[in-house]
């Protein structure tokens, strides 16, 4: 699907609230599958991802049911069925890592299957691990499908080169079912949601500093309430940032600290964001975000920040256009791993529209400020966060933008435009 943006004439104005937390939709199914009894999850993300995790697990014998359009029930038998057919991971690579470590240990075996950009996205950062647990993986040269047979686990002390969610909740789910003591260490600390979720579920499990450990539990099911997802609200951080005249309040997200590198960012750029209302819940920080727009400042985003916001680089790449001086994201080779090569297909398209972007082995080198041009074709790459960082980035082009494959966005956040339009004038 093509899609048209036209030059926003006025500034963003009102209040939003934004669609649950992807992260923690995933983990709320995997988590609520594994316990013995009723769970509920209310506010589940319609995305077409946490759908894949819910698919997947009704394939595995978990009853799921919604009581209304955003609460999910899960009943389980507390122990998963053996599959009768390839379960299918479809774009999303939280499904295929973090499924991976719960199939290694059970009692049957299984094939992980995923979509053209999945089936090239690199499985050797968790298949590693695995097998030192002792679980049996084949894969086509580290890459999906995965045939994975049941095999008994044995806790391991693991210090990965990355820092990644999805391989330390890979270990620590696999950890579930694991002999004696698991343990994950990472170089700086990722989102920690799978964490939190296991605690409140009753699991055994301890952080210190970078370092986490779990012994083989049971979990208890549980109500979980999920949070707006701050990977999302970022498009409408950025916009209001960016389009003149902006005022927006942006409801109920969460404020994990893994999750907050964006409003460090923003804060370094000196744009005008306030938190109000913060609370705490199901484990999570959450509260209301305040932005305008804003005269910014170029900086730089590296180490311990990158992994606090991943997911957000590409559209930090359309804000740090509006900056004044050179912004430098480094340490952030990991992007090239991600829905597509993002260092190479925020540069190739951000260029297309008149950014000042230059591609660097480990980020990007952005000059600001410069006015966008827009008046062409810009790609998506089968890759959400790109279709809706193009689209915040038209908001302020003097010509039409036509993104095509706009239809990406569902991945993640199908509302994404409807909310936009209810914030314009
Ligand atoms: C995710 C972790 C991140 C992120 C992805 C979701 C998760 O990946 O990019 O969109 O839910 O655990 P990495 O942990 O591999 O960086």
């Amino acid at each position: 699907m093509q899609k048209i943006v036209e030059k926003l004439q006025n500034g963003l104005k009102g209040c939003v609230e934004i669609p649950s937390d992807k992260s923690i939709s995933h983990r709320a199914v995997m988590l609520s599958s594994l316990a013995k009894g009723k769970s509920l999850i209310r506010n589940f993300s319609n995305g077409e991802d946490p759908i894949s995790t819910l698919k997947l697990f009704e394939q595995l014998g978990v009853k799921a049911k919604y009581i209304d359009e955003k609460t999910l029930e899960i009943v389980s038998e507390g122990k998963l069925s053996a599959p009768l057919k390839a379960l299918d991971c479809g774009n999303s690579g939280t499904t295929m890592r973090l499924v991976s470590g719960i199939l290694a240990g059970q009692k049957f075996n299984s094939t992980l299957i995923g979509d053209e950009s999945l089936s090239k996205r690199p499985m050797k950062r968790i298949i590693e691990p695995l097998k030192l647990m002792g679980a049996d993986i084949k894969s086509t040269d580290f890459h999906a499908p995965l045939e994975i047979k049941g095999a008994h686990l044995n806790g391991i002390d693991y210090v990965s080169k990355l820092s990644s969610a999805q391989v330390k909740s890979c270990i620590l789910l696999a950890g579930l079912f694991a002999d004696g003591i698991t343990k994950f260490t990472e170089p700086f600390i990722s989102r920690n949601h799978t964490e939190i979720m296991l605690k409140y579920m009753g699991a055994d499990i301890i952080t210190e500093g970078k370092t986490v450990s779990i012994k083989k539990s049971a979990l208890l099911p549980q109500e979980i309430n999920i949070c707006g997802d701050i990977s999302s609200v970022a498009y409408f951080i950025v916009a209001a940032l960016i389009v003149p005249n902006s005022e927006i309040i942006l409801k109920n997200v969460g404020l994990n600290p893994t999750r907050t590198g964006i409003l460090d960012v923003v804060k370094a750029m000196e744009g005008n964001i306030e938190i109000l209302d913060k609370k705490n819940i199901s484990g999570e920080d959450v509260g209301d975000i305040k932005v305008s727009y804003s005269e910014l400042k170029s900086c730089i985003i590296q180490g311990e920040l990158i992994p606090r916001l991943i997911d957000e680089l590409p559209v930090i790449a359309v804000l740090a256009t509006q900056a004044q001086g050179v912004t430098t994201i480094k340490d952030a080779e990991d992007l090239r791993n991600k829905e597509s090569d993002r260092i190479k297909s925020v540069v190739t398209e951000l260029k297309k529209i008149g950014a000042e972007i230059e591609e660097t082995p480990d980020g990007f080198k952005i000059t600001g400020k410069k006015q966008l041009k827009g008046g062409c074709e810009v790609e998506t790459y089968h890759d959400h966060r790109l279709a809706m960082s193009l689209y915040v980035a038209s908001l302020i082009c003097e010509r039409p933008l036509i993104i095509n494959d706009f239809n990406w966005v569902n991945i993640s956040f199908p509302e994404f435009e409807k909310l936009f339009n209810t914030l314009i004038n």
